[in-house]
């Protein structure tokens, strides 16, 4: 009896891998060599875990319309013309979210850097809270995506499209004004603090 549990074990453990595989529908089936089964990216891309639904739609449209621009991505995006394919795909993908510890602004009033720039914004500057619209411990909601445990690299290259004029679509150009504000040290400094929240 001793010698045989190990082996049921394993047997389970290849049953809930299958029941895994069976459960990504065919629509998201071309986005795991990427996103990876669970979304939570891989290096040839972006987490996509935690995202909702509607902001990836909107970043798809973005992509389309040339206002986002990613060879891969674009070409991606072109194969989800078909609504109810690109919605079960995107609805795979925003089931994948984590449950996060949610730090609050008033638990980190005292702190610098890039925490104190995404918490309290800077005055100064008129640049606002990152925290007023992505939320506690950056987890997001809506059309607010998290940014919490994004790649740093993807996270730099983004504020930086904006800066450039390369990213758009956003309504008002909300991130392009403030991405502008941002030093070149600021923008790595959020990227690592951002990236490093599990
Ligand atoms: C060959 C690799 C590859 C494949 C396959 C792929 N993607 Fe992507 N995806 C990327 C890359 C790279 C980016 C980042 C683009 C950028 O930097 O603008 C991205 C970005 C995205 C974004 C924007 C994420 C954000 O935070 O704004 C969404 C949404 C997305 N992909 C959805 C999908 C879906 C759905 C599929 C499957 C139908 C898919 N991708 C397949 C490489 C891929
Ligand atoms: C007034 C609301 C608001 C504030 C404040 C704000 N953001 Fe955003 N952010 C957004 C919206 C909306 C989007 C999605 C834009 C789109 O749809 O293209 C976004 C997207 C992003 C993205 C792209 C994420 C991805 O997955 O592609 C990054 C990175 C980002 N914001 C960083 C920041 C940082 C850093 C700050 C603070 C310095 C900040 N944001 C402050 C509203 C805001």
């Amino acid at each position: 009896m001793r010698r045989l549990l190990p082996i049921s074990m394993l047997l389970t453990l290849i049953v809930i891998n299958d029941a895994h595989a069976a459960e990504i529908p065919e629509a998201a089936q071309t986005c795991v060599a990427c996103h990876g089964a669970d979304g939570q990216g891989t290096p040839q891309a972006p987490k996509l875990a935690g995202l909702s639904s509607r902001y990836m739609n909107a970043q798809i449209e973005h992509f389309i319309s040339g206002d986002r621009n990613n060879v891969i991505m674009t070409l991606m995006a072109q194969s989800l013309v078909d609504l109810n394919v690109r919605q079960q795909a995107l609805d795979y993908y925003a089931a994948q979210g984590t449950t996060p510890t949610l730090q609050k602004r008033g638990d980190v009033l005292n702190q610098s850097g890039a925490e104190k720039l995404y918490y309290q914004g800077d005055l100064h500057r008129s640049l606002p809270a990152c925290y007023s619209c992505h939320g506690p411990s950056a987890v997001g909601g809506e059309h607010f995506p998290r940014l919490a445990g994004q790649q740093s690299s993807y996270l730099k290259e983004q504020l930086i499209a904006w800066q450039k004029n390369e990213r758009k679509g956003d309504p008002d150009n909300t991130m392009g004004h403030i991405a502008g504000k941002l030093k070149d040290t600021e923008i790595q400094a959020l990227a690592d603090y951002l990236s490093a929240i599990k």
